[in-house]
């Protein structure tokens, strides 16, 4: 994988205080691409902390989506030796990463209307499961979040990484759970999905998940390849879909489990 796939974060944000421009970095890897975050370094060493930064960059409006993040510690998710509330995205093995928490705050931003109690939630590309966890608890007990994730590796861990944190419980009465499988396939077992999220870099918004999506439903889905941008996918009540472009955004590619472990 090349580093600018191995980064992940926003370069542009609208209405906020801007990003500072810094590398991303990870231990194993030279620093070689620029992409943006809104704060480096070791200080922040608690979620809290992490949490208050997201709302006092603006990236974090929603009470909700606050409490969520505040509920689910981020550090149960980041592999052991790393900073887990640095807003960067971290290396978690397989040539894959979890997401920076400003791209964690600004999907369930986005997402937050389509993530009531009752609703149906898609994490594709699901990785480490914290926002399979987050959507969990934004749903509540009546909903359901699945997460579906093409390395088997990383299914396990993030059921390791669920048991320990506040989602445990979904976890448990199966209001949440984590599925082996080409995301790109969706999950139709539990379509039609109130919000779709993709956690990968599509060349193309695949049409099976347009497909699985509910009239009045929403994707966040990041398409491109070199140059991407975080497309906001709305399913209207005739069944006709709209389309809008948040930002720019790099993000590791949605493919086949072959082509991302060669790398
Ligand atoms: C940037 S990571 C994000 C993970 C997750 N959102 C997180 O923050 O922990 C993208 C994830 O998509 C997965 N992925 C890529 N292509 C996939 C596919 N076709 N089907 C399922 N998962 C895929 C990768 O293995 C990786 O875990």
């Amino acid at each position: 994988m090349s580093e600018e796939e191995a980064c992940e974060g926003r370069s542009r944000k609208k209405d906020a205080i801007m990003p500072t421009t810094r590398n991303c970095s990870t231990p194993t890897e030279q620093d070689t691409q620029q992409t943006p975050t809104y704060w480096s370094g070791s200080a922040i060493n608690e979620n809290k902390g992490m949490v208050d930064n997201l709302r006092r960059y603006g990236i974090i409006t929603s009470i909700k989506v606050g409490e969520v993040m505040e509920t689910i510690d981020r550090a149960l998710f980041v592999p052991g030796g790393l900073q887990p509330y640095v807003d960067s995205p971290m290396p978690i093995g397989y040539n894959a990463t979890i997401s920076a928490p400003h791209m964690h705050a600004t999907c369930l931003q986005l997402l937050e209307e389509n993530l009531q109690p009752g609703m149906r939630a898609l994490d594709v590309g699901s990785g480490t499961g914290y926002l399979t966890a987050c959507f969990a608890l934004m749903v509540g007990p009546q909903g359901r979040a699945i997460g579906v994730e093409h390395i088997p590796e990383l299914v396990s861990f993030s059921i390791e990484n669920i048991k320990k944190s506040a989602a445990a419980q979904p976890l448990k009465d199966g209001s949440l759970s984590v599925h082996g499988g080409d995301g790109r396939e969706g999950w139709p077992e539990f379509a039609p999905y109130d919000a779709i999220h993709v956690g990968a870099a599509a060349p193309e918004i695949p049409q099976p998940l347009i497909d699985q999506l509910k009239p009045g439903g929403r994707m966040v889905i990041p398409v491109g390849n070199i140059f991407q941008d975080l497309k906001v996918v709305d399913k209207n009540s005739d069944g006709s879909i709209s389309i809008r472009t948040e930002s720019s955004v790099r993000y590791v590619p949605l493919t086949s489990r072959e082509a991302q472990l060669r790398g």
